[in-house]
């Protein structure tokens, strides 16, 4: 996979045989996977205050995006604890390779796929309970020249986001800002926009640390 700075480079890293690489990495689905998991719990953080756990017997209808859902690792882990997924990528490439890895899944008839932009989803506003998105928010603002246009893209991100959730929703993201000052665009274009949240950085001075935003609607 084409490395750009040590990070993936969009749309290249996810194209063609890349999106192959990507779906055969045993690497890449373990971290994913791993990472999804911490996400389920970072769902119910204390910090962002008590939230009761859906119980997907009695709501039949409680649903998460997956923001840059890539070939599924992350669905099937969402899938796995019960949540109705709405797989969103903009790349066929990528989705492509969940459509074939389907019918494999736990779950699999609460799942619906969208290859949509995280910038522009065709969904009705309050239809989804939480979102999730690993290793792929930080790409919506990939077209941006300026740090005036990536401003702007995430702060009608946000805004769109905040439309699409029902009261009480949740965002978690896992991404790679590529410095603190992007970090702080990230963070405030959500607390600008109807969320309070805050970042978390798990093992900062080493190569494999992560990022999380953990973000609720107010
Ligand atoms: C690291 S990969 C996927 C990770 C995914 N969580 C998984 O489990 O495979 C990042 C994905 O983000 C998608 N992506 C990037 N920008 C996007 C956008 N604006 N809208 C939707 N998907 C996007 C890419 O196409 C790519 O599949």
């Amino acid at each position: 996979m084409p490395k750009h700075d040590g990070t993936p480079k969009f749309p290249d890293s996810y194209l063609g045989n890349n999106s192959l690489d990507y779906d055969s990495s045993i690497w890449m689905e373990r971290n994913q996977k791993k990472t999804t998991l911490l996400c389920s719990q970072y769902l119910y953080d204390e910090k962002l205050d008590e939230l009761e756990k859906p119980n997907f017997l009695k709501d039949e209808s409680f649903f998460i995006l997956d923001l840059g859902c890539g070939t599924g690792f992350s669905t099937e882990i969402l899938l796995e604890c019960g949540f109705r997924v709405v797989g969103v990528d903009i790349l066929h490439d990528m989705l492509s390779k969940v459509k074939t890895k389907k019918d494999h899944m736990k779950n699999q008839n609460h799942l619906e796929l969208l290859l949509a932009d995280i910038n522009y989803l065709p969904l009705r506003s309050s239809s989804i309970n939480h979102a999730i998105s690993i290793s792929a928010y930080n790409f919506i603002t990939h077209r941006a020249k300026s740090i005036r246009d990536k401003t702007k893209i995430a702060n009608n991100t946000a805004k769109y986001l905040y439309k699409l959730l029902k009261p009480d929703g949740r965002i978690i993201i896992e991404f790679y800002p590529k410095n603190d000052h992007e970090l702080e665009m990230f963070t405030s274009s959500f607390n600008n926009n109807g969320f309070n949240g805050f970042f978390v950085k798990q093992n900062p001075n080493q190569k494999s640390g992560q990022t999380f935003l953990l973000l609720k609607k107010r």
